[in-house]
């Protein structure tokens, strides 16, 4: 069916195992029923060669990188979801729906990390031209909870950012907070427990102002 309207970009953000991918899929059923074109993407990836990027991220080889190499790395990733997929994807009317974005390296590198708000969207404003979602759902579920899942979901896998201590996560989560709380018009924070079908119904009541329209 062709998509009618504009093509809305929606990123879905929050720690490992809040069910980002789970609510991106059930958001992109709803939208298609509605006759919307919509693609589903990741960070890091997306792409050709940002999934190639994601491998180097996520299993990196020799000793692993340093703070200032990881961020960059994300950013080159990004810079090529955006050229190759988002941006042309949005100018044909498409919605995207993006399991993370940059809201992402704003909490992991750029606040857990220590690199700090203002380096993140520098490298962003060069990569990606600054591009921000129209809205970004900030899925939230208490530490423990997500624990359970993630053992249903990885066992003892792990990979170089989700292996990093407790004290790392939850400096991830205060910075997804922060960022949230600082701008509200760009975030919604939305309560991630319950089966997925509650918290779906939960994203839709933050989205009204985009579903229904054009
Ligand atoms: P992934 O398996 O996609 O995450 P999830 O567990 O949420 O499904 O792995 C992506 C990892 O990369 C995750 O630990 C978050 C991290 N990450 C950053 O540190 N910075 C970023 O900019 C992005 C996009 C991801």
């Amino acid at each position: 069916m062709t998509g009618t309207g504009t093509g809305r970009f929606i990123a879905f953000e929050g720690g490992e195992g809040t069910g980002k991918s789970t609510q991106a899929r059930l958001l992109a059923d709803v939208l298609r029923k509605i006759g919307k074109n919509v693609i589903v993407t990741r960070e890091p990836g997306g792409t050709h060669g940002a999934e190639a990027i994601r491998e180097l991220l996520l299993h990196p080889p020799g000793e692993g990188w340093g703070p200032q190499a990881e961020a960059l790395l994300f950013a080159a990733a990004r810079s090529d979801h955006v050229l190759r997929l988002i941006r042309p994807a949005l100018t044909s009317g498409t919605w995207v729906l993006s399991d993370r974005f940059v809201d992402s390296s704003r909490a992991y590198q750029g606040g857990a990390g220590g690199l700090g708000d203002a380096a993140i969207c520098e490298l962003h404003k060069f990569g990606s031209d600054g591009l921000r979602p129209d809205l970004t759902i900030l899925l939230e579920v208490d530490p423990e909870r997500v624990e359970q899942r993630l053992i249903a979901r990885d066992g003892d896998k792990s990979d170089a950012i989700g292996g990093r201590s407790a004290e790392y996560h939850a400096a991830v989560a205060r910075s997804f907070r922060d960022l949230a709380e600082a701008d509200p018009d760009g975030f919604r924070i939305v309560d991630g427990t319950g089966e997925p079908e509650q918290v779906h119904e939960r994203v839709l009541a933050a989205l009204t102002r985009f579903i229904g329209e054009g």
